[in-house]
């Protein structure tokens, strides 16, 4: 639609889109960081989630009928290797809506220490990769979040966003990665008929030697 329109106002549009993108928190640029519901870990409070902004009915959390999912994660990573997972978002609570919008937040966290762990590696045409503010309680945390090209706009779903992790060069033990989805109604707003969703999954550090027995008591503290 942009390329019908003349140079000058093409420029005028981007202007006025990157402008809104730092003035309001979701508009075209996705969520902002430190809402995945990620739980206290190491003394680092928790993270909020989407229900922070966006209400739906109650409860607003994890509604029956629908879910979002972390596909993909291999039981343990090697350090250095890069992983391809997936995040899947399905809800029959927005089947009404025509309009259907979808959205999500992951963040990969050191469950011991509780900062970020890994780096993150998307194809940027619908999601991208936003570090934690410097303020926040986990600056060093990295969020893959959706962008306003990775809306799904319309589809009844399931929707998937792919991307992928890096594990550290070195020895870190087992990570936890967080994720909060988001069926919305594509009202363009926060309000009613937002249906968030959370979960998490655990991947061991392969060089870290844990009894699979304590590992399995371990990974279920951190399953959701
Ligand atoms: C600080 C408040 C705030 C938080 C936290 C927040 N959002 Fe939003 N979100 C908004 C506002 C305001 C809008 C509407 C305007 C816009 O798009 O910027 C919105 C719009 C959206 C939309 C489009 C909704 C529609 O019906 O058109 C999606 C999808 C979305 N957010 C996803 C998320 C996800 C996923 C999270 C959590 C990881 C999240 N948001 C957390 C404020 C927030």
């Amino acid at each position: 639609m942009i390329r019908k329109l003349p140079a000058v106002v093409a420029v005028a549009v981007l202007t006025a889109g990157v402008t809104l993108a730092f003035a309001h928190p979701n508009f075209s640029s996705g969520p902002l960081p430190g809402f995945t519901g990620a739980p206290v870990i190491n003394g680092l409070p928790e993270e909020g989630t989407c229900v922070a902004c966006h209400v739906g009915k109650s409860p607003l959390l994890n509604l029956p009928g629908g879910r979002v999912q972390i596909l993909d994660l291999p039981e343990s990573f090697n350090p250095g290797l890069t992983y391809r997972m997936r995040v899947r978002l399905e809800s029959d609570s927005t089947q009404q809506f025509a309009t259907r919008r979808w959205g999500f937040e992951l963040t990969a966290v050191n469950l011991t220490t509780g900062d970020g762990a890994g780096t993150f590696t998307v194809r940027p045409d619908s999601i991208w990769v936003r570090d934690a503010d410097p303020f926040d309680p986990w600056p060093t945390r990295q969020y893959v979040v959706h962008d306003s090209d990775g809306y799904f706009e319309g589809e009844t779903g399931p929707v998937e966003w792919s991307f992928d992790w890096t594990a550290p060069p070195t020895s870190i033990g087992p990570v936890g990665f967080y994720v909060a989805g988001n069926a919305a109604n594509g009202d363009g707003s926060n309000g009613e008929h937002d249906f968030i969703y959370t979960s998490a999954d655990s991947m061991q550090d392969s060089t870290t030697a844990v009894r699979p027995s304590s590992w399995g008591a371990i990974k279920a503290n951190y399953r959701r």
